[in-house]
Protein backbone atom coordinates (compact mmCIF):
# COMPACT_ATOMS: atom_id res chain seq x y z
CA UNK A 1 0.00 0.00 0.00
CA UNK A 2 1.32 3.29 -0.85
CA UNK A 3 1.50 6.03 1.88
CA UNK A 4 2.42 9.78 2.33
CA UNK A 5 5.83 9.09 3.36
CA UNK A 6 6.87 7.06 0.52
CA UNK A 7 9.98 8.93 -1.46
CA UNK A 8 8.29 10.97 -4.56
CA UNK A 9 8.72 9.38 -7.88
CA UNK A 10 9.40 12.83 -9.68
CA UNK A 11 8.88 16.67 -9.51
CA UNK A 12 5.76 17.31 -11.65
CA UNK A 13 5.32 18.52 -14.57
CA UNK A 14 7.43 16.03 -16.13
CA UNK A 15 8.60 16.26 -19.96
CA UNK A 16 7.34 14.66 -22.74
CA UNK A 17 8.84 11.79 -24.33
CA UNK A 18 9.62 11.43 -28.13
CA UNK A 19 5.77 10.66 -28.96
CA UNK A 20 4.19 14.47 -29.20
CA UNK A 21 1.02 13.26 -28.17
CA UNK A 22 1.56 10.66 -25.75
CA UNK A 23 1.20 11.76 -21.57
CA UNK A 24 5.09 12.44 -20.90
CA UNK A 25 6.58 8.93 -19.92
CA UNK A 26 7.48 9.29 -16.12
CA UNK A 27 3.18 8.81 -16.00
CA UNK A 28 2.52 6.39 -17.92
CA UNK A 29 5.47 4.37 -16.25
CA UNK A 30 3.96 5.53 -12.80
CA UNK A 31 0.83 4.12 -14.44
CA UNK A 32 2.10 0.54 -14.60
CA UNK A 33 4.60 0.29 -11.14
CA UNK A 34 2.49 2.50 -8.75
CA UNK A 35 -0.75 3.30 -10.45
CA UNK A 36 -0.90 5.91 -6.72
CA UNK A 37 2.18 7.00 -5.69
CA UNK A 38 3.81 10.39 -4.59
CA UNK A 39 5.22 13.06 -6.95
CA UNK A 40 6.79 16.74 -5.58
CA UNK A 41 5.69 19.92 -6.83
CA UNK A 42 7.70 23.06 -7.37
CA UNK A 43 7.85 24.75 -3.84
CA UNK A 44 9.13 20.88 -2.41
CA UNK A 45 5.82 19.97 -1.12
CA UNK A 46 4.85 15.90 -1.83
CA UNK A 47 1.28 15.34 -3.25
CA UNK A 48 -0.67 12.13 -4.67
CA UNK A 49 -0.27 11.67 -8.26
CA UNK A 50 -3.53 9.18 -9.68
CA UNK A 51 -3.24 7.59 -13.13
CA UNK A 52 -5.76 5.43 -12.86
CA UNK A 53 -9.17 5.26 -14.58
CA UNK A 54 -11.33 4.12 -12.01
CA UNK A 55 -9.33 5.86 -9.35
CA UNK A 56 -9.54 8.95 -10.82
CA UNK A 57 -13.39 8.84 -11.48
CA UNK A 58 -13.95 8.03 -7.87
CA UNK A 59 -11.95 10.94 -6.41
CA UNK A 60 -13.78 13.61 -9.28
CA UNK A 61 -17.39 12.19 -8.04
CA UNK A 62 -16.36 11.84 -4.45
CA UNK A 63 -17.01 15.18 -2.20
CA UNK A 64 -14.29 14.32 0.51
CA UNK A 65 -12.41 15.73 -2.42
CA UNK A 66 -12.66 19.22 -2.67
CA UNK A 67 -11.88 21.79 -5.92
CA UNK A 68 -11.46 24.69 -3.20
CA UNK A 69 -8.15 26.05 -3.55
CA UNK A 70 -7.94 28.19 -0.25
CA UNK A 71 -8.16 24.50 1.96
CA UNK A 72 -4.88 23.87 2.71
CA UNK A 73 -2.50 21.20 0.85
CA UNK A 74 -3.96 22.12 -2.85
CA UNK A 75 -1.26 21.19 -5.19
CA UNK A 76 -0.62 23.97 -7.39
CA UNK A 77 1.15 23.92 -10.17
CA UNK A 78 3.29 26.40 -10.04
CA UNK A 79 3.24 29.63 -7.76
CA UNK A 80 1.74 31.83 -10.43
CA UNK A 81 -1.30 29.43 -10.63
CA UNK A 82 -1.54 29.94 -6.49
CA UNK A 83 -1.61 33.28 -7.07
CA UNK A 84 -4.94 33.06 -8.93
CA UNK A 85 -6.39 31.77 -6.66
CA UNK A 86 -6.25 34.90 -4.13
CA UNK A 87 -8.43 36.81 -6.45
CA UNK A 88 -11.70 36.62 -6.92
CA UNK A 89 -12.47 33.26 -7.20
CA UNK A 90 -14.54 31.44 -10.13
CA UNK A 91 -16.78 28.77 -9.41
CA UNK A 92 -14.20 25.88 -10.87
CA UNK A 93 -12.46 26.95 -7.63
CA UNK A 94 -15.41 26.36 -5.25
CA UNK A 95 -16.74 22.88 -4.16
CA UNK A 96 -20.83 22.44 -3.70
CA UNK A 97 -23.44 23.94 -2.48
CA UNK A 98 -21.22 27.45 -3.63
CA UNK A 99 -20.21 25.97 -6.36
CA UNK A 100 -23.53 24.39 -7.94
CA UNK A 101 -25.63 27.68 -6.76
CA UNK A 102 -23.18 29.62 -9.45
CA UNK A 103 -23.42 26.92 -12.10
CA UNK A 104 -26.94 26.73 -12.23
CA UNK A 105 -26.80 30.27 -13.29
CA UNK A 106 -24.76 29.35 -16.74
CA UNK A 107 -26.43 25.42 -17.04
CA UNK A 108 -29.45 26.81 -19.59
CA UNK A 109 -26.98 28.37 -21.72
CA UNK A 110 -24.66 25.69 -22.62
CA UNK A 111 -27.66 22.85 -22.67
CA UNK A 112 -27.70 20.64 -25.92
CA UNK A 113 -30.30 22.08 -27.67
CA UNK A 114 -29.13 25.97 -27.34
CA UNK A 115 -25.67 25.32 -28.14
CA UNK A 116 -27.22 22.82 -31.28
CA UNK A 117 -29.21 25.99 -32.44
CA UNK A 118 -25.33 27.83 -32.91
CA UNK A 119 -25.01 24.89 -35.71
CA UNK A 120 -25.62 27.64 -38.52
CA UNK A 121 -23.99 30.69 -36.96
CA UNK A 122 -21.08 28.48 -36.36
CA UNK A 123 -20.32 26.79 -40.07
CA UNK A 124 -20.58 30.31 -41.21
CA UNK A 125 -17.99 31.71 -39.32
CA UNK A 126 -16.16 28.43 -39.93
CA UNK A 127 -16.36 28.98 -43.61
CA UNK A 128 -15.69 32.94 -43.64
CA UNK A 129 -12.40 32.70 -41.93
CA UNK A 130 -11.13 29.56 -44.57
CA UNK A 131 -12.72 31.61 -47.33
CA UNK A 132 -10.01 34.34 -45.32
CA UNK A 133 -7.66 32.04 -45.43
CA UNK A 134 -7.52 30.97 -49.03
CA UNK A 135 -8.15 33.84 -50.55
CA UNK A 136 -6.36 35.74 -53.46
CA UNK A 137 -4.55 31.99 -54.62
CA UNK A 138 -2.91 31.52 -51.21
CA UNK A 139 -1.83 28.18 -50.96
CA UNK A 140 -0.49 28.16 -47.00
CA UNK A 141 -0.53 29.43 -43.57
CA UNK A 142 -0.81 29.10 -39.87
CA UNK A 143 -3.85 27.09 -39.30
CA UNK A 144 -3.97 28.15 -35.35
CA UNK A 145 -3.82 32.06 -36.33
CA UNK A 146 -6.35 31.71 -39.19
CA UNK A 147 -8.87 29.26 -38.24
CA UNK A 148 -8.07 27.38 -35.02
CA UNK A 149 -8.19 30.19 -32.34
CA UNK A 150 -10.17 32.97 -34.04
CA UNK A 151 -13.13 30.44 -34.83
CA UNK A 152 -14.00 29.69 -30.41
CA UNK A 153 -12.53 33.14 -29.85
CA UNK A 154 -15.38 34.63 -32.36
CA UNK A 155 -17.99 31.92 -30.78
CA UNK A 156 -17.45 32.92 -27.19
CA UNK A 157 -17.67 36.40 -28.02
CA UNK A 158 -20.97 36.03 -29.66
CA UNK A 159 -22.86 33.95 -26.67
CA UNK A 160 -20.73 36.44 -23.64
CA UNK A 161 -21.47 39.76 -25.71
CA UNK A 162 -17.59 40.71 -25.27
CA UNK A 163 -16.60 42.24 -28.84
CA UNK A 164 -14.25 40.99 -30.77
CA UNK A 165 -12.12 43.83 -31.55
CA UNK A 166 -10.44 43.26 -28.56
CA UNK A 167 -9.57 39.91 -29.26
CA UNK A 168 -6.06 40.31 -29.41
CA UNK A 169 -6.34 41.47 -25.80
CA UNK A 170 -7.96 39.04 -24.01
CA UNK A 171 -5.71 36.89 -26.05
CA UNK A 172 -2.44 37.74 -25.04
CA UNK A 173 -3.94 37.98 -20.81
CA UNK A 174 -4.84 33.81 -21.31
CA UNK A 175 -1.70 33.23 -22.87
CA UNK A 176 0.10 34.64 -20.16
CA UNK A 177 -2.43 33.01 -17.17
CA UNK A 178 -2.07 29.40 -18.84
CA UNK A 179 1.45 29.41 -18.92
CA UNK A 180 3.55 27.60 -17.18
CA UNK A 181 6.54 29.60 -16.91
CA UNK A 182 4.75 33.41 -15.58
CA UNK A 183 5.95 34.25 -12.84
CA UNK A 184 3.89 35.85 -10.49
CA UNK A 185 3.83 39.57 -11.24
CA UNK A 186 3.10 38.26 -14.64
CA UNK A 187 0.26 36.80 -13.56
CA UNK A 188 -1.10 39.44 -11.10
CA UNK A 189 -0.89 42.19 -14.07
CA UNK A 190 -2.74 39.79 -16.79
CA UNK A 191 -5.34 38.85 -14.12
CA UNK A 192 -5.98 42.37 -12.67
CA UNK A 193 -6.15 44.07 -16.29
CA UNK A 194 -8.78 40.80 -17.48
CA UNK A 195 -10.70 41.47 -14.15
CA UNK A 196 -10.86 45.51 -14.52
CA UNK A 197 -12.17 44.96 -18.49
CA UNK A 198 -14.75 42.39 -17.52
CA UNK A 199 -15.83 44.97 -14.83
CA UNK A 200 -16.30 47.45 -16.91
CA UNK A 201 -18.10 45.74 -20.17
CA UNK A 202 -19.87 44.02 -17.61
CA UNK A 203 -21.20 47.38 -16.12
CA UNK A 204 -21.92 48.81 -19.54
CA UNK A 205 -24.23 46.16 -20.04
CA UNK A 206 -26.53 47.56 -17.06
CA UNK A 207 -26.95 50.92 -19.70
CA UNK A 208 -26.87 48.76 -23.12
CA UNK A 209 -27.65 45.35 -22.70
CA UNK A 210 -27.58 43.40 -25.69
CA UNK A 211 -28.65 39.12 -26.38
CA UNK A 212 -25.27 38.15 -24.56
CA UNK A 213 -24.52 36.01 -21.54
CA UNK A 214 -23.06 39.11 -19.10
CA UNK A 215 -26.29 41.07 -20.20
CA UNK A 216 -28.33 37.90 -18.93
CA UNK A 217 -26.64 37.55 -15.90
CA UNK A 218 -27.05 41.13 -15.21
CA UNK A 219 -30.80 41.30 -15.39
CA UNK A 220 -31.07 38.27 -13.05
CA UNK A 221 -29.57 40.74 -10.74
CA UNK A 222 -28.58 38.01 -8.26
CA UNK A 223 -24.87 38.50 -8.95
CA UNK A 224 -22.62 41.82 -8.19
CA UNK A 225 -20.49 43.22 -10.87
CA UNK A 226 -17.36 41.69 -9.70
CA UNK A 227 -19.12 38.38 -9.35
CA UNK A 228 -20.81 38.68 -13.22
CA UNK A 229 -16.69 40.19 -14.28
CA UNK A 230 -15.58 36.31 -12.72
CA UNK A 231 -17.93 34.53 -14.55
CA UNK A 232 -17.26 36.19 -17.25
CA UNK A 233 -13.55 35.71 -17.13
CA UNK A 234 -13.89 31.83 -16.37
CA UNK A 235 -16.11 31.59 -20.07
CA UNK A 236 -13.41 33.72 -22.13
CA UNK A 237 -10.40 31.91 -20.97
CA UNK A 238 -11.66 28.38 -20.94
CA UNK A 239 -13.75 29.18 -23.90
CA UNK A 240 -11.30 30.13 -26.73
CA UNK A 241 -7.97 28.23 -25.87
CA UNK A 242 -9.39 24.72 -24.33
CA UNK A 243 -11.23 24.49 -28.35
CA UNK A 244 -8.16 26.34 -30.13
CA UNK A 245 -6.03 23.72 -29.13
CA UNK A 246 -7.56 20.69 -29.51
CA UNK A 247 -8.25 21.87 -33.35
CA UNK A 248 -5.02 22.33 -33.99
CA UNK A 249 -3.37 19.41 -32.56
CA UNK A 250 -6.22 17.32 -33.69
CA UNK A 251 -5.26 18.38 -37.98
CA UNK A 252 -2.05 17.39 -36.73
CA UNK A 253 -3.05 13.83 -35.09
CA UNK A 254 -5.00 13.37 -38.27
CA UNK A 255 -1.77 14.16 -40.33
CA UNK A 256 0.41 11.41 -38.71
CA UNK A 257 -2.33 9.05 -38.94
CA UNK A 258 -3.37 9.19 -42.80
CA UNK A 259 -5.22 5.73 -42.87
CA UNK A 260 -7.61 7.88 -39.96
CA UNK A 261 -7.52 10.97 -41.85
CA UNK A 262 -8.83 9.00 -45.47
CA UNK A 263 -11.41 7.14 -42.86
CA UNK A 264 -13.12 10.45 -42.05
CA UNK A 265 -12.71 11.87 -45.72
CA UNK A 266 -14.53 8.99 -46.73
CA UNK A 267 -17.13 8.73 -43.60
CA UNK A 268 -17.89 12.35 -42.44
CA UNK A 269 -20.38 10.73 -40.23
CA UNK A 270 -18.04 9.50 -38.13
CA UNK A 271 -16.89 13.02 -37.06
CA UNK A 272 -18.71 13.12 -34.26
CA UNK A 273 -16.77 9.83 -32.92
CA UNK A 274 -13.56 11.06 -34.00
CA UNK A 275 -13.71 14.11 -31.89
CA UNK A 276 -14.49 11.73 -28.86
CA UNK A 277 -11.39 9.73 -29.69
CA UNK A 278 -9.04 12.96 -30.69
CA UNK A 279 -10.80 14.40 -27.02
CA UNK A 280 -9.34 11.34 -25.54
CA UNK A 281 -5.93 10.58 -27.31
CA UNK A 282 -4.85 13.69 -27.18
CA UNK A 283 -6.12 14.96 -23.62
CA UNK A 284 -5.14 18.54 -23.65
CA UNK A 285 -5.62 19.49 -19.69
CA UNK A 286 -1.63 18.05 -19.76
CA UNK A 287 -1.18 18.62 -15.83
CA UNK A 288 -4.00 16.74 -14.31
CA UNK A 289 -6.50 18.20 -12.28
CA UNK A 290 -5.98 18.93 -8.79
CA UNK A 291 -8.24 18.35 -5.51
CA UNK A 292 -7.30 18.25 -1.72
CA UNK A 293 -8.95 15.66 0.60
CA UNK A 294 -11.19 17.41 3.21
CA UNK A 295 -12.34 13.53 4.94
CA UNK A 296 -9.73 10.54 5.10
CA UNK A 297 -10.60 8.59 2.07
CA UNK A 298 -9.50 5.48 0.78
CA UNK A 299 -9.60 5.36 -3.04
CA UNK A 300 -8.03 2.22 -4.80
CA UNK A 301 -6.76 0.63 -1.43
CA UNK A 302 -4.66 3.90 -0.52
CA UNK A 303 -5.78 5.73 1.91
CA UNK A 304 -5.64 9.24 1.36
CA UNK A 305 -5.69 11.76 4.28
CA UNK A 306 -7.13 15.27 5.35
CA UNK A 307 -5.16 17.48 3.96
CA UNK A 308 -3.42 15.69 1.09
CA UNK A 309 -3.26 17.28 -2.39
CA UNK A 310 -4.44 15.32 -4.98
CA UNK A 311 -3.46 15.16 -8.86
CA UNK A 312 -5.59 13.24 -11.21
CA UNK A 313 -3.67 12.79 -14.69
CA UNK A 314 -6.62 12.36 -17.14
CA UNK A 315 -3.94 11.86 -19.94
CA UNK A 316 -3.04 8.58 -18.89
CA UNK A 317 -6.34 7.61 -17.22
CA UNK A 318 -7.49 8.31 -21.28
CA UNK A 319 -5.13 5.78 -21.99
CA UNK A 320 -5.61 3.01 -19.45
CA UNK A 321 -5.56 -0.50 -20.83
CA UNK A 322 -8.15 -2.01 -18.80
CA UNK A 323 -10.75 1.22 -20.46
CA UNK A 324 -9.46 1.43 -23.42
CA UNK A 325 -7.72 -1.15 -24.89
CA UNK A 326 -5.19 -0.50 -27.70
CA UNK A 327 -5.22 3.15 -25.95
CA UNK A 328 -1.69 4.16 -27.06
CA UNK A 329 -3.13 4.30 -30.93
CA UNK A 330 -5.73 6.46 -32.48
CA UNK A 331 -8.07 5.08 -34.01
CA UNK A 332 -11.57 7.35 -34.67
CA UNK A 333 -13.82 4.37 -35.13
CA UNK A 334 -13.41 3.19 -31.11
CA UNK A 335 -15.90 4.10 -28.61
CA UNK A 336 -14.13 6.30 -26.84
CA UNK A 337 -17.40 8.20 -24.66
CA UNK A 338 -15.73 6.94 -21.65
CA UNK A 339 -12.84 9.65 -21.44
CA UNK A 340 -12.47 12.05 -18.88
CA UNK A 341 -10.60 15.03 -21.15
CA UNK A 342 -13.68 16.90 -19.84
CA UNK A 343 -13.32 15.73 -16.43
CA UNK A 344 -16.00 14.23 -14.01
CA UNK A 345 -18.09 14.91 -11.56
CA UNK A 346 -19.71 17.84 -10.35
CA UNK A 347 -17.05 19.84 -12.21
CA UNK A 348 -17.40 18.31 -15.49
CA UNK A 349 -16.76 20.71 -18.02
CA UNK A 350 -19.39 22.72 -18.72
CA UNK A 351 -18.92 24.22 -22.28
CA UNK A 352 -18.48 20.74 -23.65
CA UNK A 353 -21.45 20.82 -25.89
CA UNK A 354 -19.98 24.08 -27.53
CA UNK A 355 -16.56 22.75 -27.81
CA UNK A 356 -17.90 19.03 -29.59
CA UNK A 357 -19.85 21.21 -31.95
CA UNK A 358 -17.23 23.30 -32.51
CA UNK A 359 -14.72 20.88 -32.97
CA UNK A 360 -17.09 18.44 -35.37
CA UNK A 361 -17.66 21.84 -37.78
CA UNK A 362 -14.11 22.74 -37.74
CA UNK A 363 -12.56 19.25 -38.89
CA UNK A 364 -15.53 18.61 -41.27
CA UNK A 365 -15.11 22.01 -42.49
CA UNK A 366 -11.29 22.04 -42.65
CA UNK A 367 -10.87 18.16 -44.42
CA UNK A 368 -14.06 19.31 -46.90
CA UNK A 369 -12.64 22.15 -48.17
CA UNK A 370 -9.06 21.09 -48.08
CA UNK A 371 -8.25 18.26 -49.92
CA UNK A 372 -4.72 18.90 -50.31
CA UNK A 373 -3.97 19.31 -46.79
CA UNK A 374 -0.72 18.51 -45.10
CA UNK A 375 1.74 20.29 -43.18
CA UNK A 376 4.91 22.45 -44.47
CA UNK A 377 7.51 22.17 -42.69
CA UNK A 378 8.98 18.75 -40.86
CA UNK A 379 7.16 17.03 -37.95
CA UNK A 380 9.91 17.95 -35.77
CA UNK A 381 9.78 21.60 -36.31
CA UNK A 382 6.08 21.79 -34.97
CA UNK A 383 6.18 23.78 -31.95
CA UNK A 384 4.51 21.58 -29.22
CA UNK A 385 2.34 23.65 -26.28
CA UNK A 386 4.91 22.00 -23.31
CA UNK A 387 5.18 25.28 -22.00
CA UNK A 388 1.30 25.87 -21.38
CA UNK A 389 -1.26 24.50 -18.76
CA UNK A 390 -3.36 23.49 -22.33
CA UNK A 391 -1.43 21.32 -24.62
CA UNK A 392 -1.30 21.93 -28.14
CA UNK A 393 0.91 23.59 -31.17
CA UNK A 394 1.93 27.37 -30.56
CA UNK A 395 1.85 27.38 -34.88
CA UNK A 396 0.82 24.82 -37.30
CA UNK A 397 2.28 25.74 -40.77
CA UNK A 398 -0.27 23.85 -43.78
CA UNK A 399 -0.61 24.26 -47.45
CA UNK A 400 -3.37 22.86 -49.71
C1 LIG B 1 -11.89 20.87 -25.97
C2 LIG B 1 -12.30 21.83 -25.19
C3 LIG B 1 -12.39 21.75 -23.69
C4 LIG B 1 -11.77 20.91 -22.80
C5 LIG B 1 -10.82 19.77 -23.09
C6 LIG B 1 -12.24 21.29 -21.47
C7 LIG B 1 -11.87 20.64 -20.30
C8 LIG B 1 -12.40 20.92 -19.05
C9 LIG B 1 -12.14 20.16 -17.86
C10 LIG B 1 -11.23 18.95 -17.75
C11 LIG B 1 -12.85 20.72 -16.84
C12 LIG B 1 -12.93 20.23 -15.38
C13 LIG B 1 -11.99 20.95 -14.47
C14 LIG B 1 -11.92 20.33 -13.08
O1 LIG B 1 -12.60 19.35 -12.78
O2 LIG B 1 -11.14 20.83 -12.24
C15 LIG B 1 -13.55 21.86 -17.39
C16 LIG B 1 -14.36 22.71 -16.67
C17 LIG B 1 -14.98 23.81 -17.20
N1 LIG B 1 -15.02 24.18 -18.53
FE1 LIG B 1 -14.15 23.23 -20.08
N2 LIG B 1 -13.08 22.36 -21.60
C18 LIG B 1 -13.22 22.67 -22.93
C19 LIG B 1 -14.01 23.66 -23.47
C20 LIG B 1 -14.76 24.55 -22.76
C21 LIG B 1 -15.59 25.60 -23.33
C22 LIG B 1 -15.75 25.85 -24.82
C23 LIG B 1 -16.14 26.28 -22.27
C24 LIG B 1 -17.07 27.46 -22.25
C25 LIG B 1 -17.55 28.10 -23.18
C26 LIG B 1 -15.69 25.64 -21.05
C27 LIG B 1 -16.05 26.04 -19.79
C28 LIG B 1 -15.75 25.33 -18.64
C29 LIG B 1 -16.22 25.74 -17.32
C30 LIG B 1 -17.08 26.95 -17.00
C31 LIG B 1 -15.73 24.78 -16.41
C32 LIG B 1 -15.93 24.75 -14.89
C33 LIG B 1 -17.07 23.82 -14.55
C34 LIG B 1 -17.28 23.67 -13.07
O3 LIG B 1 -16.37 23.89 -12.28
O4 LIG B 1 -18.43 23.33 -12.69
N3 LIG B 1 -14.86 24.61 -21.39
N4 LIG B 1 -13.28 21.95 -18.75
Amino acid sequence: MATAAQTPRFTHPAARGTCPFAPPPAYTQAQQEEPISRISLWDGTTTWLLTRHEDIKAVLADARFSADGSNPGFPFLTAGIRQLNTGQRTFIRMDDPEHARLRRMLTGEFMIKKVEALRPEIQRIADDLLDRMTADGRTGADLVREFALPLPSLVICLLLGVPYEDHEFFQDCSRVLLSRESSVEEVTAAQDRLVDYLIRLTESKRTQPDDGILSRLVERGELNTEEIGAMGRLLLVAGHETTANMTALSVLALLRNPEQLDHLRRNPGAIPGAVEELLRYLTIIQSGLSRVAVQDAEIGGTLIRAGEGVVCMVSTANRDEAEFPGGEDLDVTRDARRHLAFGFGVHQCLGQPLARLELQIALDTVLRRLPELRLTVPFEDVPFRGDMLIYGVHELPIGW
